[in-house]
């Protein structure tokens, strides 16, 4: 199948984790014209040079905020977009508890400026990172996605995902042509198998792996497994583990969907990107210990609050409409982040 390689692409956040793994992947697929936006509150500049030690291509860097409308406006002036995915925003849940404004000003605002910048100059391919979390916590394993949304969701993050798809899909149905791909990421988790990308985030993380690769650098004393009571099989929760590098391709097959779609149809697209399974938390840390050849100080605690016993995503809507499904499993994400890790 041929597609339409010469689109310009721009990625908002695309300095961030799932950002800069998805531009590799787009220059591979033979997508060379991309400019990525971020204020690099999350991400360093450097990841500019790694992108292109590994691709060939370095992209256009625009160092820029999404609630700074007139730097939108000004970026959307200089660059005939065809298409946007749209990765900026602040992700980390404990945070958005304690800063709720703070992410609703970035994630809901953000996102407003930017269809807004979108919709002035007539670009109207967009998709968005979206979360699992925006099935709240009654939804049944494996989600699927016709199962209700923003019921029981249990922190300002995850309500802001469900806040943005809201807004997307009456976005598609205000004028035609819009087109919207929303990706619901389950967890994502490994690094570029060159080791020269990977999570690395400011701040203290919430995540599982970033808090592994803390423990591993000595950086933090012990890994906290929150809970060995759950009704799973090692009482532990279960999560599906998501490749970032599978993750990154998922955004390549939604492109290419969005591609094939003629230009004044309206379409509002929503996916699962998962592996379809579930592993738990002792599985990972084993997986990882296997690779490291050695154990991580841990201690099982208490539950950690808002959290669920089993998520784990529904894959088919995926693999029979973007013909994607994932590759990549939990060995090779381990061996990957030990990699990045050096
Ligand atoms: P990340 O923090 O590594 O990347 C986000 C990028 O956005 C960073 O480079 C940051 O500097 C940039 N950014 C933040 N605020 C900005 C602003 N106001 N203007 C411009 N740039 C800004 O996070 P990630 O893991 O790559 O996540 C990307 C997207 O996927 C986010 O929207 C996140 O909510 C979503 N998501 C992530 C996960 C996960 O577990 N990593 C799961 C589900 C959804
Ligand atoms: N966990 C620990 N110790 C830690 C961190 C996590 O035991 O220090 C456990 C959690 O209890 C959970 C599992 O590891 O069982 C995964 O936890 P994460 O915080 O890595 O991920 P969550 O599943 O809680 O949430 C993530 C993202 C959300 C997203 C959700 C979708 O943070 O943004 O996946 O399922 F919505």
């Amino acid at each position: 199948m041929w597609y339409n390689v010469g689109m310009k692409i721009l990625l908002t956040g695309g300095t961030g984790y799932i950002g800069s793994h998805t531009a590799v992947e787009l220059v591979a697929a033979g997508y060379k014209e991309i400019v990525i936006f971020d204020n690099l509150s999350n991400s360093k500049e450097l990841v500019m040079a790694k992108i292109a030690e590994i691709s060939g291509i370095e992209p256009e860097f625009v160092e820029g905020d999404i609630l700074d409308k007139v730097a939108l406006k000004g970026l959307f002036k200089k660059h005939k977009f065809d298409a946007v995915m749209h990765f900026a925003g602040l992700k980390a849940v404990g945070e958005s508890v304690e800063k709720p404004l703070q992410y609703y000003e970035t994630n809901v605002g953000g996102t407003v400026n930017l269809l807004e910048a979108m919709r002035v100059a007539g670009c109207k391919k967009i998709i968005f990172s979206s979360s699992a979390t925006v099935y709240g916590e009654h939804a049944e394993v494996p989600y699927s996605e016709d199962a209700p949304t923003g019921q029981g969701i249990t922190n300002p993050y995850g309500e802001t995902k469900h806040v943005i798809e809201e807004i997307l899909k009456d976005v598609a149905e205000s004028e035609s042509g819009w087109q919207v791909v929303i990706l619901r990421y389950f967890n994502p988790v490994g690094n570029h198998p060159s080791g020269l990308i990977g999570e690395d985030p400011n701040g203290i993380p919430n995540n599982l792996m970033p808090i592994v690769m803390k423990v591993a650098r000595g950086e933090m004393a012990e890994l906290l497994i929150f809970g060995d009571d759950y009704d799973t099989p090692d009482g532990s929760g279960v999560r599906d583990f998501i490749h970032v590098v599978d993750l990154a391709k998922g955004h390549v097959a939604a492109l290419e969907k969005l591609s094939g779609l003629a230009a004044d149809d309206s379409a509002i697209l929503i996916y699962n990107l998962g592996t379809g399974g579930g592993r738990s938390v002792f599985e990972v840390i084993a997986t990882y210990e296997k690779h490291a050849g050695k154990k991580l100080p841990r201690r099982v605690v208490d539950r950690r609050l808002g959290d669920i016993g089993e998520v784990y995503a529904g894959v088919e809507k995926a693999a029979r409409e973007l013909g994607w499904k994932t590759e990549l499993d939990l060995d090779d994400a381990m061996r990957d982040t030990l990699k990045f890790l050096g």
